[in-house]
């Protein structure tokens, strides 16, 4: 970096510090959210409703069509072959076999593969949706055992899939790195998260651990884990003239129409991206590098194509969660309040990405420590791009702390509720900010009364059912509110009374559909039926990611704003004779289709009567909400008290979960039924990463040795047990409808829970996740 470089971004820095404390301490009324959300009230219209998705029947009819369904003309299949080397250079490649298959179209390799510019990496650009940054197919280099070498285009899938099998490849190998250890043994470097260190402190965490009269100093470790949404990635692509089309699984359909433009060096206007149902998606469904050579291989021939990944090549080829070695050390006096708390170790990521597993993230609001040292150290491997996955950070994060807790508790005799509620900040221990809503304490009382926390026998390995051991355990799960900048929404009124709500978001299974139009329908004051929701296009106002758990406060916001221009506007229609005559925009609301005086309902005027008054056809409107300062105002999150109970087989070691509790603190709930189906559904991925998956990587040769769901397990209906969730239904203030985002909390905190419960039976520690049987007997 230049020395003007170098001023240049200490200078901002300063800025942006200076910024953040401008912001923190500025009056509440400055900020998003300064002001209580109107929909944020006792009596409820539309939202807090357990309506059923609204996509459900397209869904079980088989009419919901997904990326790989678009039929089109003339299309052509792809397959893909992939490296069996981390690193070093195709030395031959014979292509000569695959050329003659039957139906083959294309072979596509470096030697033909169009010029194309390496992908924007994802978070290094406002719109970058790349898993990594390498150039895609340009020459002869290979970064990671897996990377695609070859694509075969061919009349049918059966026919790409042999085709592909023909391809002799051969290699010049580099020395690779692929130990975590050796790696380590090479030094670390702190890691940085969305351009921040991952490094906090606040006081001297050593030496008050060195002083501290009880403490504990565990050492906790997690795996690699893959992606595996059920709906395999697939793209179906065709290019008219100079514009792309495609039919997409995505989770930014913004983002990857930009980062693909990017890549063929085409105006952003001229890539369309569709993506109305997603199955799963989970921090998967962003661009990679199929995305890419499906377009290119399509410009080659002139003709549309189809790519699925097989399973392995999700594996192979789509980023998942690095693996991680996470100390946590906790100093306390004999009340068990925290006199240190030490969240330290190293993940792993590749020199191609810019995500390392952020494992600090939940430790930063968890417990009032009066001394705290937080810290992410990193290496880098020769490995596929990792990438976020399923609460990146909290997920593994949590279980190194709430296992942590858990123990200091049996060592302090102090139940482990109790030692929890003892620790409770009443604000922020790294930020110092006021939280906008955090009530585990209330979630932590009504979870325990309905799990029946009191029958727990706190002394390990004391309850058995014949050869079961029997235990219970419990931890905190938490999640940030994030609201990324980049919401737009456009409301299109017409005469009819009815709207049109046009935002770029993305329903991948978790409700959103529904949710949003119990939302709008609430502040447009319009029954669900008048309101026609349209998203999942990259041609749709607003640049929204369905990731962060942000998605629901990002369209909530924008839809505030689009609703505020909309008042604006039918004010200035209003004219002398209407009912609202006089009025400013603050003083009215949505009412029964349409405005009305907010303190004086009767003065109501509908939209049809508005617009025709007006002599208006429709009013068209778009808005886009204020930056996401009340992130920087308040310590906001999504919070849990997970409640597991286990048994563990005497003999075999086989662990069974029988019963788990989630009890929520997330705010307002818009739709408990889909919001019910979204947490159970993240504690099962928890209960996946406490017990089974694991990717096993061969750090020989740094190549995946299980990809697929035979060998990769996640959990089947037979290990899931009942499931409990509740919440407490508390608005936040600050937030959009007063919710929080429930998409990734779920599996935080659950992990432990499991352990802490498998502790409690068996009397053994596992800190070394999965816990699979062997770790038991
Ligand atoms: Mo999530 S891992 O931000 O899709």
């Amino acid at each position: 970096m230049s020395i003007f470089e170098d001023a240049k971004q200490t200078a901002k820095g300063l800025f942006q510090a200076g910024m953040a404390k401008a912001v923190a301490i500025a009056p509440d009324s400055w900020i998003p959210g300064g002001q209580p959300d109107p929909l944020i009230r006792e009596r409820h219209g539309h939202v807090g409703r357990p309506v059923s998705r609204i996509d459900g029947p397209l869904k079980v009819s088989g009419k919901a069509p997904f990326a790989a369904e678009f039929p089109m003309e003339g299309m052509v299949y792809a397959a893909l072959a992939y490296s069996t080397i981390a690193k070093g250079r195709i030395s031959t490649l014979d292509t000569t076999e695959t050329e003659t298959a039957p139906g083959v179209v294309l072979v596509m390799t470096y030697r033909n593969a169009p010029k194309l510019r390496p992908p924007p990496l994802f978070l290094t650009a406002e719109k970058a949706a790349g898993g990594d940054g390498l150039p895609v197919m340009q020459d002869d280099r290979i970064h990671w055992n897996g990377q695609p070498v070859a694509l075969v285009l061919a009349e049918t899938q059966e026919q790409a899939d042999h085709a592909i099998s023909l391809i002799r490849v051969s290699y010049s190998e580099d020395q690779a790195v692929t130990e975590f250890a050796l790696a380590c043994a090479q030094g670390t470097q702190t890691a940085e998260f969305m351009g921040q260190p991952l490094h906090d402190e606040v006081g001297d965490a050593q030496r008050a651990l060195n002083e501290a009269t009880h403490k504990i100093d565990a050492t906790y470790t997690t795996p690699r884990h893959s992606h595996n949404p059920i709906e395999l990635h697939g793209v179906t692509v065709a290019w008219h003239g100079d514009t792309l089309r495609m039919h997409d699984a995505q989770q930014l359909v913004a983002h990857t129409a930009w980062s693909m433009a990017q890549v063929f060096g085409v105006d952003e206007k001229q890539v369309v991206i569709t993506s109305p149902f997603v199955g799963g998606g989970f921090g998967s469904k962003s661009m990679w590098q199929h995305h890419i050579l499906a377009a290119a291989a399509a410009k080659r021939v002139g003709r549309p194509v189809r790519i699925v990944l097989s399973r392995e090549g999700v594996f192979r080829i789509v980023g998942g969660r690095s693996p991680t070695e996470q100390r946590v050390a906790l100093g306390a006096d004999a009340d068990g309040k925290l006199t240190a708390l030490i969240h330290e170790g190293v993940t792993v990521k590749t020199p191609h990405n810019a995500m390392p597993e952020p494992f600090i993230l939940p430790t930063r609001s968890a417990y009032a420590a009066k001394n705290l040292l937080l810290d992410v150290q990193k290496v880098e491997l020769d490995m596929l791009g990792n990438t976020f996955m399923r609460a990146p950070g909290e997920a593994v994060g949590t279980f190194a702390l709430e296992c942590a807790m858990d123990e200091l508790a049996e060592k302090l005799g102090i139940d482990p509720i109790e030692l929890r509620m003892r620790n409770e900040p009443e604000k922020d221990p790294i930020s110092g900010l006021p939280f906008s809503s955090r009530n585990i304490v209330e979630a932590y009382r009504a979870g325990a009364d309905q799990f029946g926390w009191s029958r727990r026998n706190p002394a390990p390995r004391s309850v058995c059912d014949g050869e079961w051991l029997i235990g219970m355990g419990c931890a905190t799960g938490t999640y940030p509110y994030y609201r990324m900048p980049g919401g737009a929404a456009r409301i299109t009124l017409s005469r009819d009374g009815k709207a049109v709500v046009d935002i770029a978001f993305h329903e991948m299974g978790m409700g959103s559909a529904t949710v949003q139009t119990q939302v709008t329908a609430d502040r447009l004051g319009l029954q669900m039926e008048d309101i026609t929701l349209n998203y999942g296009d990259s041609t749709l106002p607003g640049v929204i990611m369905a990731g962060g758990s942000q998605q629901t406060a990002a369209i909530g916001a924008s839809v505030i704003a689009a609703h505020n221009k909309l008042i604006d506007e039918l004010l200035r229609l209003a004219g002398n004779d209407s009912p609202l005559a006089g009025l400013t925009a603050k003083e009215v609301g949505s009412q029964n289709g349409g405005l009305c005086k907010l303190d004086e309902p009767q003065r109501h005027e509908t939209y049809q009567s508005l617009l025709a008054r007006a002599k208006r056809d429709k009013v068209v409107v778009e808005g886009q909400p204020p930056m996401p300062l009340e992130t920087m105002h308040w310590s906001m999150h999504s919070h849990s008290a997970m409640f597991c109970e286990v048994k563990v087989n005497r003999t075999t070691g086989e662990p069974r979960v029988t019963r788990i509790l989630g009890s929520f603190d997330c705010g307002r709930i818009l739709n408990p039924k889909t919001a019910t189906s979204q947490f159970r559904g993240g504690i099962i991925m928890g209960l996946g990463l406490a017990l089974m998956e694991d990717t096993q990587f061969d750090e020989r040769t740094g190549r995946v040795m299980n990809p697929s769901l035979a060998e990769y397990h996640v959990p089947v209906h037979m290990d899931v047990p009942e499931i409990d969730v509740i919440w407490t239904d508390i608005a936040d203030p600050h937030a959009p409808m007063g919710a929080h985002g429930i998409g990734e909390i779920g599996i935080t905190g659950t992990g432990a829970a499991i352990a802490n419960a498998i502790y409690n039976a068996t009397g053994k520690r596992v800190r070394n996740l999965p816990i699979t049987l062997d770790k038991l007997i």
